[in-house]
């Protein structure tokens, strides 16, 4: 019985401590949801929008950096470091391979992948001409 009671206090006092934490997701954490087959799509700007995904909270930089593994993904070097066809098929751009390689369908990239929303915005930005704006 006194097992019992101790038991009970530890699930009591568990819960009291995990039973109202929040995971607070920011919406400025949250890109606008675009969608890749609409023309009309309003314009995804590489500094607002793209750069952002490679480096807000180290996302992608925290290994794609100056000196660290290719493409050098950090804000003011990106663009020149994927502005080619290696990774950008300006053509047909969702074979892209800044777009297909840390897709979340694929396999390809196993360190970090886009969430689709991210997805979609790289794809907008790929097919609206890979500008630098
Ligand atoms: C934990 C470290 C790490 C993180 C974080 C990371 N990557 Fe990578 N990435 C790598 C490594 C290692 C490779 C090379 C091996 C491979 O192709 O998976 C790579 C390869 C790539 C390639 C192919 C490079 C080439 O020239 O073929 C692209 C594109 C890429 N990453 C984009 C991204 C993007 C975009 C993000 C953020 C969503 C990201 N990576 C996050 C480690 C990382």
């Amino acid at each position: 019985m006194k097992k019992l009671k101790i038991l009970l206090s530890i699930v009591f006092v568990t819960f009291l401590f995990t039973g109202c934490l929040y995971n607070f997701i920011l919406p400025e954490d949250a890109p606008p949801v675009v969608d890749p087959d609409d023309p009309d799509a309003p314009e995804v700007s590489f500094v607002e929008v793209i750069e952002p995904i490679f480096n807000n909270s180290n996302y992608c930089t925290a290994c794609h950096k100056t000196g660290g593994t290719a493409p050098d993904l950090t804000t003011g070097k990106a663009y020149a470091s994927i502005n080619s066809a290696r990774y950008i098929n300006s053509a047909t751009p969702e074979e892209s391979k800044i777009y297909t390689h840390p897709h979340p369908d694929t396999d390809t990239h196993k360190q970090k992948k886009y969430t689709s929303a991210q997805a979609a915005q790289i794809l907008v930005w790929i097919s609206q001409g890979a500008k630098n704006n």
